[in-house]
């Protein structure tokens, strides 16, 4: 089997004036370096220039935390692809269940925005996961399993490449509620089997497929160890030095694993 990639990525979200980013970037670059696993950080976009300049010469990857479809034009208040590029941004996340909830994202908006991303070379950290209700309801897989089809569609298995899969369960989203690693373990794995349906098993063996929601410095290293968890994306924890560089360290032990 490939060795996949262990990205361990923090989601700041609408969290960190420039000022601010710039300090907490040079610490967790400062102190993860030689991190066998990747680290990235997914900053507000008026934090960008300040992170780029933070982490430069470490092995810290720059991500933003959405995506226009668009190449440029009369969209106020969003970012192109080719702005992100300028920006030296190399990873983006798109389909956040939070830009799913409160601003009106659909599949076939994520998918769009997949594809801009893809199409001017960015890494796209794509979300999905199921709210407690659709839980409740016995209906994880069937969302996940639209969410994954709808949101990759048209995509080849050479764009695959560049997409990782991000499993963020709603209800564990900054809830302090994790799902147990058996769960996440089992939604991840389901995912991975859809990959091989809609492209091939190679594909679904190299892609790197993450848990988010509540992950931290006490579950992150159970979480991390289970089969086809193959990273975090981070969300309050990233917010602390502390905390995130345990989670990275727990991603760097599973990365030197044989
Ligand atoms: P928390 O880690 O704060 O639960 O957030 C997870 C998340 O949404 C990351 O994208």
């Amino acid at each position: 089997m490939a060795k996949r990639n262990i990205i361990i990525a923090g989601n700041w979200k609408m969290n960190k004036t420039p000022f601010e980013a710039r300090c907490l970037a040079y610490e967790i670059a400062e102190k993860t370096e030689g991190a066998a696993c990747k680290v990235v950080l997914c900053v507000p976009f008026v934090d960008l220039f300040q992170v780029k300049e933070a982490i430069a010469g470490s092995g810290v990857c720059l991500g933003a935390q959405n995506v226009h479809w668009a190449e440029s034009g009369a969209f106020t208040g969003e970012i192109s692809a080719d702005m992100l590029v300028a920006c030296d941004v190399e990873y983006v996340v798109i389909g956040h269940s939070e830009r799913r909830q409160y601003f009106g994202e659909t599949d076939a908006t994520v998918n769009a925005r997949t594809k801009a991303a893809l199409a001017k070379g960015l890494k796209v950290i794509l979300c999905v996961g199921e709210t407690r209700e659709e839980r409740e309801l016995d209906e994880t897989q069937a969302v996940i399993e639209r969410q994954i089809r709808l949101g990759l569609a048209d995509l080849s298995e050479q764009d695959m490449e560049n997409v990782v899969i991000a499993y963020e369960p709603v209800w564990a989203i900054g809830t302090g509620l994790t799902a147990t690693a058996e769960q996440a373990q089992e939604v991840c794995a389901y995912i991975r089997t859809l990959l091989a349906e809609l492209y091939t098993p190679d594909v679904a063996d190299a892609t790197t497929i993450q848990y988010g929601g509540s992950m931290n410095a006490k579950n992150a290293r159970e979480l991390l160890s289970m089969p086809d968890i193959d990273g975090g994306l981070i969300g309050g924890a990233s917010l602390k030095p502390a905390d995130f560089l345990v989670i990275v360290a727990a991603g760097s032990a599973e990365a030197t694993k044989a």
